[in-house]
């Protein structure tokens, strides 16, 4: 027989998390609680180590097996536990930050939302607003841990090679955030270690492990040679606040991170440098890339926006070097980031069908986009595409340019408003200029029309029209082709 692990004390039940970031639990447990019609008051939640731990000492198994009373049933009929979507998705990321009472929070929300459905919708309320600065610091932890995280390199008794990271994450992150590093280096063998706890991948399989300490891990090696120039190279002294830098960079991290002793020195040079940027156009400091493989590995490396640091990698364009045509899009999507190429998503599959039906050979294309990271947010487990800002696509426009300086397309077709503002560097409306070609500085021509995924987000009629409107576009732009 299973033995729960609740332990009644009176009228008052003691919840034991098996794990401090176990969102999961909670939730099954606090979905009984309410249906039970148990209020908050009348329940502990108990991390593991936390306050009221009793056991703690002891095996999570023999803690439990202590526990002789459990929670009562839901009846049959109790009413379904309403919490909305919104709730979740921020309790989810609250659920992991350290604050021992922040269980006990989530559930007196939901407790207050079974009679006030539009709680969340309160920003004055005290418990809402809570909840929000504990998702945020959350989010931000984990920006932290994508940014910081450093491998140093060990060789394993095999004489493979093994890369370890340490770590010291604010909240209960580390198991959270390890899908972000297996899909990051999905290659690699690594480890990142805790005082939290610690995973490690072998490339197959994703393994948890017990806290570590800082003298586990390796200390310095060649790997930080590499990321010193790296950084050196990407240090854009146009955008030093130092202010701004300590907050994103916290002192507390740049003991692990090999290119933190640059900082004092790449500071000192900075104003200089700006100097001499703003003289010369800022840009123009930076050497184009000879090649369009210099391009690809360019962009691989780009830090120049914060989304930079959003998705899994930079997905830069593909296709012949020499392309008569270019299609540009806007970003990649959340299955072109996973893949690392352009249009392989919903949108690309509307995007080779009409380019198969127009008779444009996509093989013979270099098929791109205006920004080449992919900007999301979280809703859930899924990651929401959001729209780059003008100031994003601008950002990126350089390697935009350096793609078409490299690929010198005679035509290019931009995918709908960000396409067309990263290709002209201004805004345009695509429904004045589709349809017939602006000639753009170098004697090739832009033609622009809609974003496919607009195709896909309408229904019935207005689908059908914009479908044969995308269809009549791409049959001038193969016309100019053949033309050509
Ligand atoms: N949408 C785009 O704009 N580009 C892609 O690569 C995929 C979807």
């Amino acid at each position: 027989m299973r033995v729960m692990p609740y332990a009644a004390i009176g009228a008052h039940y003691a919840i034991h998390l098996p794990a401090p970031d176990d969102f999961a639990f909670w939730r099954e447990r606090a979905r009984g609680l309410v249906q039970c019609d148990i209020p908050p008051d009348r329940v502990s939640w108990i991390e593991p180590g936390g306050i009221g731990d009793l056991f703690a000492s002891e095996g999570r198994e023999t803690s439990l097996a202590r526990s002789d009373k459990r929670l009562p049933v839901p009846p049959a009929d109790a009413p379904p536990v309403r919490a909305s979507q919104h709730f979740l998705t921020l309790a989810r990321r609250a659920a992991l930050h350290s604050d021992p009472a922040r269980f006990r929070l989530l559930y007196q929300t939901l407790w207050r939302l079974q009679s006030n459905p539009r709680l969340m919708e309160d920003k004055a309320d005290a418990q809402v607003r809570r909840i929000e600065e504990l998702a945020k610091s959350v989010r931000r932890d984990a920006h932290k841990m994508h940014a910081f995280v450093r491998f140093r390199e060990v060789t394993e008794e095999d004489g493979t090679p093994h890369f370890v990271a340490w770590f010291e994450p604010d909240h209960h992150i580390v198991r959270a955030e390890a899908a972000f590093f297996m899909r990051r280096f999905a290659n690699m063998r690594w480890s990142i270690l805790t005082p939290r706890g610690s995973v490690h991948w072998d490339g197959e399989t994703m393994r948890e492990g017990p806290p570590a300490r800082i003298e586990d891990a390796p200390g310095g090696d060649p790997v930080e040679d590499l990321w010193r120039s790296y950084y050196a190279s990407i240090f854009n002294p146009a955008r030093l606040k130092v202010s701004a830098m300590l907050s994103e960079m916290p002192k507390k991290y740049w003991k692990n991170l090999p290119e933190a002793a640059l900082i004092p020195q790449l500071i000192a040079g900075a104003q200089a440098r700006e100097a001499a940027m703003v003289k010369a156009g800022a840009r123009e400091e930076r050497v184009r890339p000879a090649s369009l493989a210099e391009v690809t590995q360019g962009i691989a490396a780009c830090r120049d926006c914060l989304i930079a640091d959003c998705g899994t990698r930079a997905v830069a364009g593909e296709g012949p070097e020499r392309a008569a045509l270019m299609i540009v899009g806007e970003q990649p999507g959340d299955q072109e980031d996973l893949a690392g190429r352009p249009f392989v998503g919903p949108a690309g599959q509307v995007l080779d069908d009409h380019l198969a039906r127009a008779g444009i050979l996509r093989s013979a294309a270099y098929v791109t986009n205006a920004v080449k990271h992919f900007k999301f947010t979280w809703k859930g487990k899924l990651r929401l595409h959001q729209s780059p800002t003008a100031k994003e696509i601008d950002t990126c426009r350089w390697w935009l340019e350096a793609e078409r300086a490299a690929v010198r397309p005679r035509i290019v077709l931009a995918l709908g408003a960000s396409a067309a503002r990263g290709i002209l560097g201004r805004t345009v409306s695509v429904n004045q200029v589709r349809g017939r070609p602006i000639p753009l500085d170098d004697g090739a021509e832009l033609w622009v029309t809609v974003h496919p995924s607009y195709l896909l987000r309408l229904d019935g009629a207005a689908r059908d029209e914009q479908t044969a409107r995308f269809a009549a576009d791409l049959a001038l732009v193969r016309e100019r082709q053949a033309a050509d």
